[in-house]
């Protein structure tokens, strides 16, 4: 990007920084209609974001400048294009269909799933596997986990649950509603060591083994690494394997869903990946300036690079969605999270944003006191369904009400001559106005982005995850990074490798510092 491109961003920043949504609204009738964008029944109103067009068309070409779609085209082509790992990135090609190696892997563990859902692969004791415990932690669990609960209206299989924690509590908490006749776990881990999964799939065979229930026919397993399903006595029958080109926060669409066919059955899952491909397509061929991944990632590097705001808050109006601020974090932090672009240079602009966020309403009740009338400005993403999966009297329009109020405080807030006219209203005397005038008037001018689509089902979910996907592409390929590796968890766990047979009671190093130290003293070892 040329110092021109730049200075032309900044220039843009520091005119609207001068006004406030509120101006910009009132200056301009047509801005919902000027910056909201569609692909079929998913609209991405961004009127609400501190921009215009000509900002807009600014950070198009920056968007440009960085190579953000000749990066999108290396990526659809098998480029290696995550340098550091030396590997292609290739979740696209598992909605994609048509490729005769992942069709393959897909029809075998939707053919699983179908079986374990119809009671025809069974406990070698009788009956139907009534539970099913997936085994993972990462994106081996947070994105299955996140599916599963959004579609709970789609269930017609076996109980799902999810043990991540290595964290003894999660493992025992999770099993001890579970009839290890009945029940059956589906271990994921895309290299088979990762410390936690390890621990629990071991706990897991070894609760069996205590109720008298041979594990071998209750275990699944979905990895990369064969060799050691197999080490593990998992019969290769129940393997499903994916590829190096999968990142493990992009791998809910190979066998890693597993639980979510399980949960829903092939057909729904089916509509999941096709919901995911519409999303590809979308973001493959739309020219930028409708193209919606582009859209939001943009309005996140405006947020982000110029007007210097660290955090997004990730608020769905659906409790169904409840783990998707958890998945985001994980897709959008891991990814971009980083400090070196991909040649190993300092980033030259700050990367990853904080992502965090609650469903709302629940949200409104907690952390929105400090969106509306904090310090620092937040801004915020909500997504939104039109219609509900189930009617339940009046809760959708409640619902829905809730959503767009919130985004229209957030945006216009209220001024002290509009706080003190309401409170005049109520009755109260003019020294109680006085007092309370500073605490009942709120800036405004907070932005969001609003993603409403028709209704959370399947398809809708894999196009929305997609969305967020790509999004965190374009804003990697703009700063510049990797996005698809995550040497950042290598430390923490090495040194936890390091530390176990301390903790076990073995003799701490020498060369261990003092808080460490004082810590496990402090423990009782
Ligand atoms: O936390 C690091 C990480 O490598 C994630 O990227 C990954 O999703 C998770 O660990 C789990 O890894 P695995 O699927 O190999 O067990």
């Amino acid at each position: 990007m040329s110092e021109a491109e730049w200075g032309a961003l900044e220039a843009h920043a520091a005119r609207l920084k001068a006004k406030t949504l509120r101006d910009l609204f009132a200056e301009d009738g047509e801005r919902f209609a000027r910056l909201s964008f569609r692909l079929d029944d998913l609209l991405l109103d961004m009127s609400k974001e501190k921009l215009d067009e000509p900002a807009l068309a600014a950070l198009h070409a920056l968007a440009r400048a960085a190579g953000v779609e000749e990066k999108r085209s290396a990526m659809a082509r098998g480029e290696p294009i995550n340098g550091t790992e030396r590997r292609a990135v290739g979740h696209m090609r598992l909605r994609s269909g048509g490729e005769p190696e992942v069709e393959a892997v897909l029809a075998r563990f939707l053919a699983f799933a179908e079986d374990v859902r119809a009671g025809r692969y069974s406990p070698p004791s009788g009956g139907r596997f009534t539970d099913v415990v997936n085994i993972g932690i990462g994106g081996s669990d947070l994105g299955p986990v996140m599916a599963v609960r959004a579609l709970r209206p789609d269930h017609d299989g076996p109980r799902l649950h999810f043990v991540s924690n290595v964290d003894g509590a999660h493992m025992t908490d999770v099993l001890r509603d579970l009839d290890p006749r009945t029940t059956m776990a589906v271990i994921a881990s895309k290299t088979f060591t990762t410390q936690e999964t390890m621990a629990n799939a071991r706990a897991f065979a070894g609760w069996l083994k205590a109720a008298g229930v041979e594990p071998g026919a209750h275990l699944a397993a979905v990895s990369t690494n064969i060799p050691a399903t197999s080490a593990f006595g998992i019969d290769e029958s129940r393997v499903f394997g994916f590829w190096d080109w999968v990142g493990g926060r992009y791998s809910v669409w190979s066998a890693i869903g597993l639980p979510l066919a399980i949960a829903v059955g092939a057909e729904a899952f089916r509509a999941f990946l096709a919901g995911a491909a519409a999303m590809d397509r979308h973001f493959l061929e739309a020219p930028a300036e409708e193209n919606l991944p582009i859209l939001l990632g943009m309005a996140g590097i405006w947020r982000r690079n110029l007007l210097g705001m660290p955090t997004v808050a990730l608020i769905p109006y659906d409790q169904r969605l409840e783990r998707f601020p958890a998945y985001v974090q994980q897709l959008d932090m891991e990814s971009n999270g980083k400090r070196v672009t991909l040649s190993g240079a300092p980033a030259a602009l700050a990367t990853g944003p904080v992502i965090w966020g609650e469903p709302g309403t629940n949200a409104q009740h907690s952390f929105f006191q400090l969106l509306h009338q904090g310090t620092d400005p937040i801004p915020a993403e909500f997504i939104l369904a039109a219609e509900p999966r189930e009617r339940l009297g009046d809760h959708h329009a409640l619902l829905v009400a809730n959503c767009l109020a919130q985004s229209r405080a957030l945006a216009f807030g209220r001024t002290e001559a509009e706080a003190r006219a309401a409170m005049a209203k109520e009755g109260l005397a003019e020294a109680e106005i006085d007092r309370l005038a500073p605490h009942r008037t709120f800036p405004g001018d907070r932005p969001s982005t609003t993603i409403l689509h028709k209704r959370l089902d399947a398809f809708a979910l894999g196009r929305l995850i997609a969305l967020y996907e790509h999004k965190v592409f374009v804003q990697g390929a703009v700063w510049g990074v990797n996005s698809f590796d995550q040497w950042g968890v290598e430390l923490g766990k090495a040194m936890a490798n390091e530390l176990a047979p301390v903790i076990r009671g073995g003799e701490p190093a020498d060369t261990l510092d003092s808080s460490t130290r004082g810590l496990i003293a402090a423990t009782g070892r």
